[in-house]
């Protein structure tokens, strides 16, 4: 598991929204191979989504070969409501981009069979090829998606009660009243995360902190779900400083430490072939890509 750390949500956002434009533009995706993205709804992928909008609207972004499959969805909600997460998405993303509406999958929490609609989603999902790529944030609890606490850790797509916790926590988007907030949700299971290729949380703040120390200094955990991603071959999680204020010095020390290390081989010109490798494990992209990333910090430096 990547950990990366940056100081600020906005640093962190900035840093996993030139991540995946780069992961779409470096696989070139194409009308019959397109780029198949796992999206996540709430407030921490707001600024990412902003930046993916703006590199649209820059011409460095395209959306036209790109699949996308929403986590998650309040059941019972209608789609036109302002805080189901089909109206999120199309707001905060979609009708800002050139995604092909028909690319666009979210969970029908409306469906008359439900298990059906979930069973669907997971064929869906299965007949692009998987899932190359699944943004996600983080719960409170430490939970991905809705997959709360105590969920299977080989769950599939399905209907899920929300926990209290959960509740109260979203209550913030239906005027801070726990009775307007739906109950029970359809998500993708931990299970359907993990068979992504790719898989990239983002959190920030000192509220997220508790669930992120579980999640990484701990062991693999059904009471925090995300804790999972130890074992998925692919996992980068992003967070800002507050993030990671529960977890021990000697862990924040030694992700950011091999950061260092990674940029002193770079600076040092240790040989192409040594630094792209190192490039690699550390960020999981190639060279150019990194530097790209570091240029956009960098730019971004120079402004304020
Ligand atoms: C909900 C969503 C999750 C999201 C979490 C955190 O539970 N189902 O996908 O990660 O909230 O939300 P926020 O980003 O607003 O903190």
């Amino acid at each position: 598991m990547r950990v990366i750390i940056r100081p600020t949500p906005q640093d962190t956002a900035e840093y996993v929204a030139e991540y995946i434009k780069n992961r779409i533009n470096t696989f070139k995706p194409t009308k019959e191979r397109p780029f198949v993205l796992g999206l996540p709804t709430g407030s921490t992928p707001i600024p990412i989504y902003k930046r993916l909008v703006q590199y649209y609207k820059d011409g460095q972004l395209s959306f036209e070969h790109v699949v996308t499959f929403n986590m998650d969805e309040y059941v019972g909600l209608p789609h036109d409501h302002p805080e189901s997460y089909h109206s999120f998405m199309w707001n905060n993303l979609f009708k800002h981009v050139d995604i092909i509406p028909s690319n666009v999958h979210i969970l029908n929490g409306n469906a008359d069979d439900l298990d059906k609609e979930c069973k669907e989603y997971e064929e869906k999902i299965e007949s692009y090829g998987g899932i190359e790529l699944f943004l996600a944030g983080l719960g409170h609890d430490g939970h991905i998606a809705f997959n709360e606490p105590g969920s299977s850790l080989t769950s599939r797509t399905r209907v899920k009660t929300l926990n209290y916790d959960t509740i109260l926590a979203n209550s913030r988007f239906f005027d801070n009243d726990i009775e307007k907030v739906p109950k029970m949700a359809l998500t993708v299971g931990v299970g359907t995360i993990m068979a992504a290729r790719e898989v990239v949380v983002v959190t920030y703040g000192a509220s997220k902190a508790y669930a992120l120390m579980k999640c990484i200094e701990e062991g693999v955990n059904h009471m925090f779900t995300m804790s999972v991603l130890q074992m998925h071959p692919r996992a980068m999680i992003c967070c800002d400083d507050d993030a990671t204020l529960e977890c021990r010095v000697r862990t924040v020390r030694y992700f950011k430490t091999l950061e260092q290390t990674c940029k002193g081989l770079l600076v040092n010109e240790a040989s192409a072939p040594i630094a792209d490798a190192a490039v690699r494990a550390l960020y999981g992209i190639s060279r150019p890509h990194y530097y790209d990333l570091e240029r956009a910090r960098t730019v971004d430096d120079k402004k304020e």
